[in-house]
C-alpha cells in the first residue's frame, strides 16, 4: 500500500499548492521564497499533492513552522502528522516553534496531540484573534 511521502517542494509543485489552498495566494511570496530555500516540504501519495509545509530559522534563529496546509479532502490520516515527523527530524535547533491563531481548534488540537507546549500569546496581529506561540523540545 503506498505511504505518504513527504520530500522539498519544486518550484513547478508551486501551482497544485495554490490549487489545493486558497489562501496560499497570499502567502505567495513566501511559499516561492522557502520553495527557493529549500525550505517548503510538500506530502504526497500516488503522486497526488495532499499538503504541504514551511519550516525555516525565521524566529529567533529557531526552527519555526509559519504554515502547514492539508486539503480539505485529505484531513484526519496523518497527513500534517507526515509533514511535522519530516520537520522535527530536520530541525536544527533544540526546540521547535509554531504558531496559529486562537480560533484555530484543528491546529491547536493537532499540536497537543503531538505534546507541542504553549510559549507565548501574541496580540494585535490579527483584530481580536490572538496568535498562540506553541514549542516542543526535540533533544
Ligand atoms: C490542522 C491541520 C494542519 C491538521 O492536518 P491533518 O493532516 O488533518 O492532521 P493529522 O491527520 O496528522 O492529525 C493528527 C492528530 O491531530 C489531531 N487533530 C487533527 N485535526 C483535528 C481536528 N480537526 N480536530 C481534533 N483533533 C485534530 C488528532 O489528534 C489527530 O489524530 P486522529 O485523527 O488519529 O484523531 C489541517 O486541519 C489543516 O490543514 N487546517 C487548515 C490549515 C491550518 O489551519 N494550518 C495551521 C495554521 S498555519
Amino acid at each position: 500500500m503506498p505511504v505518504i511521502a513527504v520530500r522539498p517542494a519544486v518550484s513547478g509543485e508551486i501551482e497544485q499548492i495554490l490549487a489545493i489552498d486558497p489562501s496560499a495566494e497570499s502567502r505567495l511570496t513566501l511559499i516561492q521564497s522557502a520553495v527557493n530555500h529549500g525550505e517548503c516540504f510538500v506530502a504526497e501519495k500516488n503522486g497526488v499533492l495532499l499538503g504541504y509545509g514551511v519550516m525555516n530559522y525565521g524566529f529567533f534563529d529557531r526552527g519555526f513552522v509559519p504554515l502547514i496546509y492539508v486539503d480539505t479532502a485529505h484531513r484526519r490520516v496523518g497527513v500534517a502528522t507526515c509533514l511535522f515527523d519530516e520537520f522535527e527530524v530536520r530541525c536544527k535547533t533544540g526546540r521547535i516553534f509554531t504558531s496559529t491563531n486562537l480560533s484555530n481548534l484543528p491546529m491547536q488540537a493537532f499540536l497537543v496531540s503531538r505534546r507541542y507546549v504553549l510559549s507565548g500569546v501574541i496580540q494585535d496581529l490579527d483584530e481580536g484573534d490572538p496568535e498562540i506561540f506553541y514549542s516542543k523540545r526535540l533533544r
